[in-house]
């Protein structure tokens, strides 16, 4: 339960256009803390990547992301308000990630803001982090307003979502099967390049050509805006095993143009649909994916032969970060959502449109 004097603070928060929200991010292999004023201005933005860690194991290890954000988290809370140049008493409200995401990852984030927000006796804020992936873009264009669409496109997910509000999150379609991060992932990792496969596949892609039909994936937008890539993973698994077994050369760089193309046209066909069908002016791309050259420059080009703006955050805002997990709890908080309690817990899984 709140007590009286949250709710007064809470109350207050409503009414402040240039509140200071303290982020938190632990979700996956980012510890991150952020400070924002008024939902559009980044003070501080710390990001403690554990991608070197996990780099050895080839992804991501649960357990190991857990005791590293026990071990950073206290220090990038700290280095966040230092940078801000904000004392703790100075916040309005403290946000945290509660999924979806790893759960373990999770809880190490969702117990330190409690206790945080507890010990400042601040409102705390429960963030969805797909959400927070859309609301980055409120950071990059201070000028952004809804409605629009947004892809997501990260590690976990990939979604068309209608933003007809601030805080109105509706969806369109998305993956049946994998997220495109971690088709880009496992790609990568057949073809030995080093965790975080994105990045690395996209800087091989430049350099070959699409060349390779791996799979006859159906190339039309589908009734429902649904994509699939487990089909598609796969026959870039087998083509390379079987390049191997014939004691063939693999060639990389044009398996990674390949896989790049066919897994980003349908999708932005379907993102042209999504606008399409919802009458909207402009798409925002949002999450890991979304730092990828060839998916920015074909976005681009589809919203201009279409006749709708499209944009994207810049990468560092585009993959894990806490800055849009305290600016998406600036727009629910001036609308009086999201405010959570001592019994906030996390969640691996939130179905979309779910309430907290
Ligand atoms: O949003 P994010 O940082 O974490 C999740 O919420 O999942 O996304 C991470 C994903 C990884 O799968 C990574 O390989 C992918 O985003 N990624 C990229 C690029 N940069 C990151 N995929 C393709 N091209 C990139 N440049
Ligand atoms: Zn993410």
């Amino acid at each position: 339960m709140y007590t009286q004097e949250i709710q007064e603070k809470w109350q207050a928060l409503r009414h402040k256009p240039d509140a200071l929200v303290m982020g938190v991010e632990s979700s996956c292999d980012e510890t991150a803390a952020a400070v924002v004023r008024g939902g559009r201005e980044i003070l501080s933005n710390v990001i403690a990547s554990q991608i070197d860690i996990h780099k050895r194991f080839g992804g991501v290890v649960p357990e190991v992301a857990s005791r590293n954000h026990t071990l950073a988290l206290p220090n990038v809370i700290d280095e966040a308000l230092r940078v801000a140049d904000v004392q703790a008493s100075e916040l309005d409200a403290v946000a945290v990630t509660f999924g979806a995401g790893l759960i373990g990852a999770l809880l190490v984030g969702v117990s330190s803001a409690k206790a945080f927000a507890y010990a400042i006796k601040k409102p705390l804020v429960a963030v969805n982090h797909i959400e927070a992936h859309v609301a980055a873009n409120y950071l990059a264009d201070p000028a952004l307003q809804p409605p629009f669409t947004a892809l997501v496109a990260s590690g976990g997910h990939t979604l068309l979502l209608d933003i007809p509000d601030y805080n109105a999150y509706v969806g369109l379609g998305g993956t049946l099967d994998d997220a495109l991060g971690e088709a880009f992932d496992k790609v990568a990792r057949v073809l030995g390049l080093p965790y975080p496969g994105g990045p690395n596949v996209e800087r091989l892609a430049r350099q070959g050509k699409a060349n390779i039909a791996f799979y006859k994936h159906p190339k039309g937008v589908r009734n429902d805006l649904s994509v699939s890539y487990s089909g598609l993973k796969t026959a870039v698994v087998n083509h390379v095993h079987t390049l191997r077994q014939k004691g063939e050369k693999v060639p990389v760089a044009d398996v990674c143009a390949s896989f790049t193309a066919a897994a980003v046209d349908l999708l932005v066909k379907t993102a042209v649909e999504a606008v399409r069908r919802q009458c909207r002016q402009k798409l925002v791309l949002a999450g890991g994916v979304a730092a990828n050259g060839y998916l920015r420059d074909r976005l681009a080009a589809a919203g201009k032969a279409n006749g709708f703006t499209v944009q994207f955050p810049p990468p560092v805002l585009c993959t894990d970060n806490a800055a849009m997990v305290a600016s998406r709890a600036y727009f629910m908080a001036r609308a009086g959502l999201g405010l959570s309690d001592l019994s906030l817990n996390a969640r691996s899984h939130i179905p979309f449109g779910g309430d907290l």
